[in-house]
């Protein structure tokens, strides 16, 4: 078997278009979406993921506002930015950039946004909302993985889904959100006894772990859907994922690749919470 490739670029390309379209109807009743992106320090990598959703915006026609501090910012002047735009009438979506310094308490930042204007997903409101099944904002990078199976007309309801890794952004909300589909879902992790095991029984694999080239083809089902989230750098400068693709697509029915799989969704399920939150304050 050769896997079908899910190109995670052509899906965010059709869908940004999509949304586009839906921006500019939003604009002829005078409601024009705003994102909020602050940025603290000069971490390259921060930098450049702040440029890719500022560039999205653009595309789309989001309004967006970038705010960017310098590394010594205090905790209380953070929070009181953000006080400012949980307020602000034109911000529908405020995301502060991660990781930050070390002065600075990530959770209380988190739990300052409003969870109405939490674009990330990240407030422990909208974790608690999506487990409980209620309208809530879901983290982009899940999001775009269930909406890459979906659009594939992958079924999912009592599939059996094994996720490896269990990060609060990644691991443990993705599950969820096949759960949420009525999937079978298990949690492998670092900890896990048998991992092969495991992934050997599933039929979508979604493997998030971090480790260049750590899933190979004795380690996935023949015919099952393999979703690599792993964005690791190797010393050549090459961009690898956590799975061995060329391995992996021999036997699997569907591949992700890297790049150009997972990634681009991320920043398209960020436009598009940011255009719900927008269409949801005007009712
Ligand atoms: N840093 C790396 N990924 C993310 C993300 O998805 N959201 C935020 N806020 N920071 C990040």
């Amino acid at each position: 078997m050769t896997a079908k490739i899910i190109s995670g670029k052509e899906i965010a390309t059709q869908l940004r278009q999509e949304m586009k379209e839906e921006v500019a109807k939003l604009k002829e009743k005078g409601i024009v979406p705003g994102l909020a992106v602050i940025l603290i320090g000069d971490d390259p990598a921060s930098h450049s993921y702040v440029k890719g959703k500022k560039k999205g915006c653009e595309e789309v026609g989001i309004y967006n506002r970038l705010i960017e501090h310098p590394a010594t910012i205090t905790e209380e002047q953070l929070l009181n930015e953000i006080d400012q735009l949980n307020e602000d009438e034109s911000i529908h979506g405020i995301l502060v950039q991660l990781p930050l310094p070390k002065h600075i308490d990530e959770k209380k930042v988190i739990e300052r946004i409003s969870p109405e204007k939490d674009v990330d997903g990240f407030h422990p409101i909208n974790i608690g909302r999506m487990m409980t099944g209620q309208e809530a904002f879901i983290p982009c990078t899940p999001y775009g993985i269930l909406k890459m199976v979906q659009l594939q007309n992958i079924e999912i309801e009592g599939k059996h889904v094994v996720v490896i890794g269990r990060s609060n952004i990644v691991g443990k909300p993705v599950g969820q959100l096949f759960l949420n589909e009525n999937a079978t879902v298990t949690y492998c992790h670092s900890k896990t006894k048998n991992l092969k095991e495991m992934t050997k029984q599933a039929d979508i694999l979604i493997v998030a772990v971090g480790k260049a080239n750590f899933i190979g083809k004795d380690y996935i089902k023949e015919g099952a859907v393999v979703i690599d989230v792993g964005v690791n750098r190797l010393e050549t400068g090459k961009l690898c994922g956590d799975v061995i693709f060329e391995e992996a697509k021999e036997v699997a029915a569907y591949i992700t690749p890297v790049p150009g799989g997972v990634g681009p969704l991320t920043i398209t399920m960020l436009l598009y919470n940011t255009i719900e939150s927008a269409k949801r304050f005007y009712g």
